[in-house]
């Protein structure tokens, strides 16, 4: 899959701007400040029809103005176009300017892959942030995953609410009937992406990094992965006590975690930030496979910043990995040699000029 054209109005600092993509390696030089990370939100934004950076979506429309358009074209086997239009209550939709109602239904037409030097936080944040970009991933490509994840949010808040208040027993057992069902879907793709994932990340570890050392995600289940039905019916039986004690739903796959490990050593305790840089480059790179293994597609690849912070022999290592097939779109504050099939670009005060 690849983004052809991205045209921006009204976006961030970009007032209008039409940009065309090469199909391979795409490079945006600027200094800081200049819009490249708005440039790599807004393909983000069509992708999950949300930004990575902020939870407004109003925020993104530039100042004064009263709307944002983000257009596109992009080839997924056919050309299609990609439009959003972000208003000041809300956002419009279309796919080959047919209006489309259902966020379900645009998520994931475009699919990125980002990596940003915020992500760093991953390992010592809240096992939320961990969950989320796994939910994210697994949502943009399954369907059937996305609708679970929702049912379940809604359950847990409806089993929450319950709890605070008067409790029903009957009822509670009703919604943890129907949790069983969704967590199934739930941590059976969980299961799954961290299976690919760990197939992977190794290998690319090493040739990024190389450095002999075993990279592994362990994926902390509220169950063991066999008789997952009945384990949750036991899970949900024997919380149920602790969860009227509490006033709250204690178990499930809302309280599950993925822990990063180097050598069966948590990241967090032991790995440089430099490691910690090429782990998540390699998980990143590692969640291709599994887009591929799934979807038989390649995902665009949105590096942002990468570049300046690898010597000379990392960025050649990654620049290796990407390959031909992949689309790759790169920011970075100075002009770097890289070989291979590349377009760049300059970035200017919400400008961007071919260079
Ligand atoms: N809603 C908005 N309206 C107008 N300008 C905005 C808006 N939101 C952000 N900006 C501007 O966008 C610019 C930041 O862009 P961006 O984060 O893409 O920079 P960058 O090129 O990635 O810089 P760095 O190299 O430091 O990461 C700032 O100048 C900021 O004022
Ligand atoms: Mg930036």
């Amino acid at each position: 899959m690849i983004i052809k054209e991205l045209s921006l109005k009204f976006y961030r600092n970009y007032e209008n701007i039409d940009i065309k993509f090469n199909k391979n390696i795409n490079c945006f030089i600027g200094n800081n400040g200049q819009g490249k990370t708005n440039l790599l939100e807004a393909i983000l934004f069509l992708s999950l029809t949300k930004s990575h950076r902020l939870n407004e979506d109003k925020k993104l429309i530039m100042n004064n103005k009263s709307f944002s358009k983000i257009s596109s074209l992009i080839n997924d086997e056919e050309d299609k176009k990609l439009d959003i239009i972000i208003h000041q209550n809300g956002k419009s939709l279309s796919i080959n300017n047919y209006s489309i109602n259902k966020v379900s239904d645009f998520i994931g037409k475009l699919n990125v892959i980002l990596f940003s030097p915020d992500e760093l936080f991953l390992f010592n944040d809240q096992p939320k942030e961990r969950r989320k970009i796994i939910d994210q991933e697994i949502s943009k490509i399954n369907q059937k995953y996305l609708l679970a994840l929702n049912k379940y949010k809604n359950l847990i808040k409806e089993k929450n609410i319950l709890l605070k208040n008067k409790i029903d027993e009957n009822y509670l057992d009703v919604i943890n009937d129907q949790l069983i069902e969704v967590d199934e879907v739930i941590i059976y793709e969980r299961n799954r992406i961290i299976e690919i994932i760990n197939k992977n990340i190794n290998k690319i570890y090493k040739l990024l990094a190389n450095e002999d050392k075993n990279i592994n995600i362990k994926y902390k289940s509220c169950i063991d992965n066999k008789n997952v039905k009945e384990k949750l019916k036991d899970l949900y039986r024997l919380s149920k006590q602790k969860d009227i004690d509490y006033k709250v739903a204690t178990e499930g796959p809302h309280r599950e975690d993925y822990l990063f490990l180097m050598d069966d050593i948590p990241i967090v305790d032991i790995a440089s930030q430099g490691q910690k840089r090429m782990v998540i480059l390699a998980f990143k790179l590692a969640l291709i496979n599994y887009i591929y293994q799934e979807t038989n597609k390649y995902p665009v690849l949105l590096l942002d910043d990468v570049l300046s912070e690898l010597d000379i022999n990392h960025r050649k290592a990654l620049i290796n990995l990407l390959k031909n097939n992949i689309q790759c779109i790169i920011t970075t504050t100075e002009d770097i040699e890289i070989d291979g099939n590349i377009k760049k670009f300059y970035v200017e005060n919400g400008t961007v000029k071919e260079i």
